[in-house]
């Protein structure tokens, strides 16, 4: 069976990254394509797990709209996927890259294998767009693998079929363990200090002012530090550069590669973000996530208790801020995962995969 595996940004690289360690550990060669959609933060994510891929479309450019990224990936599919003798394509999550590469596989009749399936804000519009991406991905696909019970219950509510659904948990918690038990994470430059990630399309502009006026106010009244690792986007730099870049307490970085971010996560008092990912590898470190956003679709955290919604106004997030800074760790397991998701999702294909 000929697997194909397609990614672009930084989270898809560290969620197929156990993947296709998985695949290679049985022996199995799978075709990795990379769309590129991110150039320099999907290259860094790569290097750490030491992937090289087979195909690089290089299709980044600056500043670039949703309706070019999807459309230069459904081009470059479609040659690519004429090429060759696919059986199933695999995918991750929500982006336009996994969006755009399984509908192209959809056009040629290849079968489709979603990983992180079901996840539901509620809202087609939050988050932007990939809340629709993934209920696109999950029609068009063959096999989804739901993280948790309740993205599995989703898929079921929108009609899809029980045998197409497979409870695997997110494949986050196994890149976090590959890096643990190859890294010491115990060690960073900077103490006392909130670690900070925002990128969100619906929060950029105001949103986002709002909430990084809050923070610069309260790491001042506690005396913390903020590290943020400032995404690559211009959309985003402007704002945050123009918000923090004279706050003497806020300690602005270049996006940092995965060991040094979970070593970030490690070390810090708490979390703020509006990342997918982070949110769920917070728990694993026993870090309490403010989560500035108006939606979620992933409540697990919320659920949980290692996490709050903070929505994006100042005096809710302060208000969270405040909570954050109370909360106390417990020892209790990742909701969104046990680190064994990439051998179930391996299995599964290997298994079924083969079936009609
Ligand atoms: C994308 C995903 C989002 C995901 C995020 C992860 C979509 C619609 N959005 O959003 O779901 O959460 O990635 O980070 O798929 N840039 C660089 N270098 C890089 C990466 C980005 O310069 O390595 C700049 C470029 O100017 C690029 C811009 O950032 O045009 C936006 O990148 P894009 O992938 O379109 O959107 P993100 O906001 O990163
Ligand atoms: N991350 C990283 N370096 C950074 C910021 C984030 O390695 O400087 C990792 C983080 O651990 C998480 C992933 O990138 O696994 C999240 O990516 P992002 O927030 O860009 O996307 P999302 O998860 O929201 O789609």
């Amino acid at each position: 069976m000929r697997v194909a595996i397609a990614f672009g940004t930084r989270p898809e690289v560290i969620k197929i990254a156990p993947v296709y360690k998985e695949f290679k550990d049985k022996g199995l060669n799978p075709l990795m394509i990379a769309t590129a959609q991110h150039r320099e933060m999907m290259d860094t994510m790569l290097e750490v797990f030491g992937i090289k891929p087979d195909i690089d479309m290089n299709i980044m450019t600056h500043n670039q709209s949703l309706n070019a990224v999807a459309s230069r990936i459904l081009k470059n599919m479609d040659e690519i996927l004429s090429q060759r003798e696919i059986d199933i394509l695999l995918v991750q999550g929500d982006t336009t890259s996994a969006m755009a590469s399984a509908l192209a596989a959809f056009h040629m009749g290849i079968r489709i294998a979603h990983i992180e399936a079901g996840l539901r804000s509620g809202n087609p519009r939050d988050p932007f767009p990939e809340e629709m991406n993934r209920m696109l991905i999950d029609r068009l696909a063959d096999f989804t693998f739901a993280p948790t019970r309740r993205a599995k219950e989703n898929l079921l509510k929108e009609g899809i079929c029980e045998k197409k659904i497979f409870i695997t948990g997110n494949t986050v918690v196994d890149a976090m363990k590959i890096i643990r038990e190859r890294f010491n994470l115990s060690t960073i430059e900077y103490e006392n200090y909130i670690l900070v990630t925002m990128h969100r399309r619906e929060n950029w502009g105001e949103k986002m002012r709002s909430v990084l006026a809050a923070l610069k106010y309260f790491s001042k009244e506690h005396n913390l530090k903020i590290v943020f690792p400032v995404h690559k986007n211009p959309k985003v730099r402007e704002v945050v550069y123009e918000a923090l870049g004279n706050c003497e307490n806020a300690i602005l970085i270049e996006p940092v590669d995965y060991i040094k971010f979970l070593s970030l996560l490690e070390n810090c008092v708490f979390v703020v973000t509006d990342s997918g990912g982070v949110q769920e590898e917070a728990p694993s470190f026993g870090k309490f996530v403010v989560v500035v956003r108006e939606t979620t679709e992933r409540p697990e955290l919320i659920e949980n208790r290692w996490g709050i919604l903070a929505g994006t106004s100042k005096e809710k997030v302060y208000q969270s801020l405040e909570k954050a800074l109370k909360f106390s760790p417990k020892k209790l397991k990742n909701p969104f995962g046990d680190g064994r998701a990439s051998q179930r999702i391996v299995d599964i294909i290997l298994n079924e995969g083969i079936k009609d």
